[in-house]
């Protein structure tokens, strides 16, 4: 049976966030502060506000994920994830970046990241990318799981098994004094092998005080990129993923992002912290949701 394309739907209106609630530089005006480099050696205090930042991303991304089912609206998603977010006296770092609407991105089947929720419900046999990022403690934590809506198909199956497989084998490669290109390296290798495409549009990058910073973080193989990794750094790897064409389409919302082919897309994102010998999983969690539900 053919699967219908995902299309845009209603768009409730932003949610609030109360006064008290410390915001990001581009809270109000919509405008981020200039994409600038990452501070190479972040500080102890730094580093303990980045864990808590991510360990709140990760607490409202499990809540998220454990309310996805068939018929859920991604409104719905959104309302769950800001509720908590404002509680935890946090705020949802999308709501108003570049003037983004809402405070989360859910981005279902074709939909390759920056979906907006809106009034479109969940079908059984969906996939759907939750990605949460929430500003705490003065710093910004970042993560995202791609989730199956009841039953799905084999290839969605092993689509988003490999795509999980590929953000593990480039946490791996993080430790200092490997270069960036071997993040890519190491995700081109498993997705060529397995007959993916990877996006090229879309890449990870440095986080901390601000959402986005150098570095960005290519999935795919790039030479000239020998930048090297230093222990302190704080980055996302977030690998997305096609079953067909890495192409992209933007829809005229100029947010959501959709696979040319409209066959499907899944992605996986955590945020790092390069340590002395390795790399610490800011907002790791137990197993993914997928291998759980
Ligand atoms: N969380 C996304 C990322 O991984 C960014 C979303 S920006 C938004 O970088 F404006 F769309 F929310
Ligand atoms: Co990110
Ligand atoms: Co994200």
């Amino acid at each position: 049976m053919k699967r219908e394309t995902v299309t845009a739907g209603k768009i409730s209106p932003g949610r609030a966030v109360p006064p008290g609630v410390a915001r990001p530089e581009y809270a109000h005006t919509g405008v981020p502060a200039p994409y600038r480099l990452s501070c190479i050696k972040v500080n102890a205090d730094q580093i303990e506000r980045m864990r808590m930042a991510g360990r709140l991303a990760r607490e409202v991304l499990n809540l998220v994920l454990a309310a996805v089912r068939p018929g859920v609206r991604t409104d719905e998603l959104d309302r769950i994830a800001h509720q908590h977010i404002i509680e935890l006296g946090a705020y949802p770092s999308p709501l108003n970046y570049m003037g983004f609407p809402k405070s989360i991105c859910t981005s279902v089947n074709e939909v390759v990241v920056h979906g907006i929720p809106d009034n479109r419900r969940l079908k059984e046999g969906d996939i759907i990318n939750c990605d949460v990022t929430v500003y705490a403690h003065g710093m910004h934590g970042d993560c995202s799981e791609t989730v199956f809506v009841g039953e799905v198909d084999t290839e969605a199956k092993k689509l988003v098994q490999v795509t999980w497989e590929c953000l593990l084998r480039a946490i791996d490669v993080v430790r200092p004094g490997n270069k960036f290109n071997a993040i890519g390296q190491a995700v081109e290798a498993h997705a060529r092998q397995k007959g993916f495409s990877i996006v090229r549009e879309f890449t990870g990058h440095g986080i901390g005080e601000h959402f986005h910073m150098a570095p960005y973080v290519a999935h795919f193989y790039e030479p000239e990129n020998t930048t090297q990794m230093v222990e302190g750094m704080t980055f996302t790897i977030e690998p997305m993923i096609n079953v067909g064409t890495a192409e992209c389409r933007i829809w005229p919302d100029k947010w959501t992002a959709v696979t040319a082919d409209l066959r499907r897309s899944a992605q996986f994102e955590h945020t790092l912290l390069v340590t002395a010998d390795g790399v610490e999983i800011l907002t790791g969690g137990r197993e993914p949701w997928f291998l759980r539900k």
